[in-house]
């Protein structure tokens, strides 16, 4: 089932991977598209490229943890599928644990609500792989234990129990996809956008770029077009229904190799780098299994190329000069 001609919602579509999963929604040609963001951290001007594509395509500022305000919502806009990206990030957990919790918790409770009463009719739920903690093995499949370091990440592992709970206890047809580390224009340079607009501000400005710990903890990077396309994959292969998927490149790449890769697309090797303390729960091994969705999509995944780095940081330059 495609996304072509069907009703669309975007939880949390004005953010970094919404909003580039609302624009390869946009390019398939669906009936129309709403997007419901509170703008915690999402930009309206994400979506100027959608809002200039001549779809339906309505904003609301809402948020989405409020059950009777997407209930009308859903009702009137006839909202077959719900993308949910909806929430408050890593970060934020580490100031504000209990808010962060409550809030995640709540939006995806609102969003099985939803199918449960029969008012949509696909969930497609995007989860994360701090809800795995440090790997206890290498690579990750889907069934690594969840080893949750941050409310953050104890947020995100609780949104996928309780999806299953509704799968298990009301049938309710719903895809988990859990993304890796994800890179690429639009990420809120404010957020835990990490490591690229710290080297692009620091190169810019001549100071040293700071990295947490030794730089050999690792992520498997992907880039944000590429997970968008493959979220909408996973949405139109029937195989996936009712399934949990990594979206990953199944490759690891420490953060010094990353600095070093950025540096080098931005011209500056040999810009000074200080190694400063961890930081608290950040993960040590991070590296997907991608096995099943390859399988699964029948394609081989993109690896983060350099032309995707050099398209990010200038992105980042321009905000940030
Ligand atoms: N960025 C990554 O590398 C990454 C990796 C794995 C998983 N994810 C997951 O992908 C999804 C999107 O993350 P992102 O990186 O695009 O973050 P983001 O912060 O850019 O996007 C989240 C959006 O949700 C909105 N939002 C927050 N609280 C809301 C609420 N109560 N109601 C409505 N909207 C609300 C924000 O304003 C923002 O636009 C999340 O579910 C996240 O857990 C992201």
């Amino acid at each position: 089932m495609s996304v072509n001609s069907k009703s669309i919602l975007v939880t949390g579509g004005a953010g970094f991977i919404g909003s580039h999963l609302v624009d390869r929604i946009v390019a398939d040609n669906p009936a129309r598209v709403t997007v419901v963001d509170n703008f915690f951290l999402g930009s309206i001007d994400n979506l100027s490229s959608s809002l200039g594509s001549g779809i339906d395509l309505e904003v609301i500022r809402l948020d989405a943890a409020d059950l009777s305000a997407m209930q009308d919502i859903v009702e009137r806009r006839q909202v077959d599928t719900l993308f949910d990206l909806a929430m408050i990030p890593l970060p934020t957990s580490l100031e504000y644990p209990a808010w962060t919790v409550q809030t995640n918790v709540a939006i995806v409770t609102t969003v099985c609500e939803l199918i449960r009463r029969g008012l949509i009719e696909r969930l497609l739920h995007v989860s994360s792989s701090e809800a795995y903690g440090s790997a206890r093995y290498i690579p990750m499949d889907e069934d690594h234990p969840h080893d949750a370091i941050t409310p953050y990440a104890a947020s995100k592992s609780a949104g996928d129990r309780i999806i299953e709970s509704y799968v298990q206890t009301f049938g309710i047809d719903a895809t988990v996809v859990r993304p890796f580390n994800n890179i690429g224009p639009r990420q809120n340079p404010g957020s835990y956008a990490g490591i690229v607009p710290i080297v692009v501000q620091r190169v810019l400005s001549g100071i040293p770029i700071e990295i947490f710990g030794d730089g050999e903890q690792t992520r498997d990077f992907i880039f944000v077009r590429d997970t968008a396309d493959m979220i909408v994959a996973v949405h139109d292969e029937p195989q996936c229904r009712g399934e949990v998927l990594n979206v990953a490149t199944g490759v690891e790449t420490s953060i010094n190799t990353l600095v070093q890769r950025l540096l080098s697309v931005m011209g500056a090797e040999g810009h000074e780098i200080v190694h400063r303390d961890p930081r608290p729960g950040d993960v040590r091994r991070h590296l997907a299994d991608a096995t099943k969705v390859r399988k699964a999509l029948g394609r081989d995944i993109p690896l983060l190329t350099d032309e995707a780095l050099a398209e990010t940081v200038e992105w980042y330059r321009g905000v940030l000069a």
